[in-house]
């Protein structure tokens, strides 16, 4: 596994996880010029995380610029998902938050629905602070999510 900072080449990439993803309902998606101005923002990070040379998934952090040290974790995604790869890329996500950004906090929302992520979260320490009730409209319906975040002194003790 190896991490690297996309470039605006892995676009393609990321928009067409996200795509695939958005179709299960496990993720949002964004149009190009968002995902452009973001990876341009230095608030934001778009990570590329590599399998043998090749693109096999992508994480959004948002925020690192955030005055309070809370971080969102945007978006994160593993084109073959099931096969371990998320809990090491995540692993090393929170090192990087933590260790080399210097965050307090780490948050995302995810979908009742979503138990694999849910249950890859906790996992790793993330705490459920509650459900944001539906909060997003998804096509003809209202969704809720579910808002989890770690801190920096609980990721510290695991
Ligand atoms: C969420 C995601 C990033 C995790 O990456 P991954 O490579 O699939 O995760 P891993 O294989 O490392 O771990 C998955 C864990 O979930 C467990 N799991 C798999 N399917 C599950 C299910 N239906 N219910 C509960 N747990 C499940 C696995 O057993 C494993 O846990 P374990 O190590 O304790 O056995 C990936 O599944 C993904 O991209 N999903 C689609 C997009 C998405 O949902 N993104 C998150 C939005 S918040």
């Amino acid at each position: 596994m190896n991490l690297r900072q996309a470039t605006p080449a892995d676009l393609p990439f990321v928009m067409e996880t996200e795509r695939w993803f958005c179709a299960q309902g496990f993720v949002g998606i964004d149009e190009a010029p968002v995902h452009q101005a973001q990876m341009a923002s230095p608030d934001c990070l778009y990570l590329i995380v590599e399998e043998n040379g090749a693109p096999a998934g992508f994480a959004i952090l948002r925020g690192l610029a955030n005055p309070n040290g809370s971080v969102e974790l945007k978006r994160v995604a593993i084109a073959e998902p099931g096969q371990g790869l998320g809990r090491r890329f995540l692993r090393s996500l929170l090192q990087l938050v933590f260790d080399q950004y210097g965050a307090h906090r780490l948050f995302l929302d995810v979908y009742p629905e979503n138990v694999r992520a849910r249950h890859l979260y906790q996992k790793l320490g993330f705490v459920e602070e509650g459900v944001m009730r539906e909060c997003v409209r998804v096509e003809d319906r209202y969704r809720s999510l579910i808002l989890m975040s770690l801190l920096e002194a609980e990721y510290r003790r695991l």
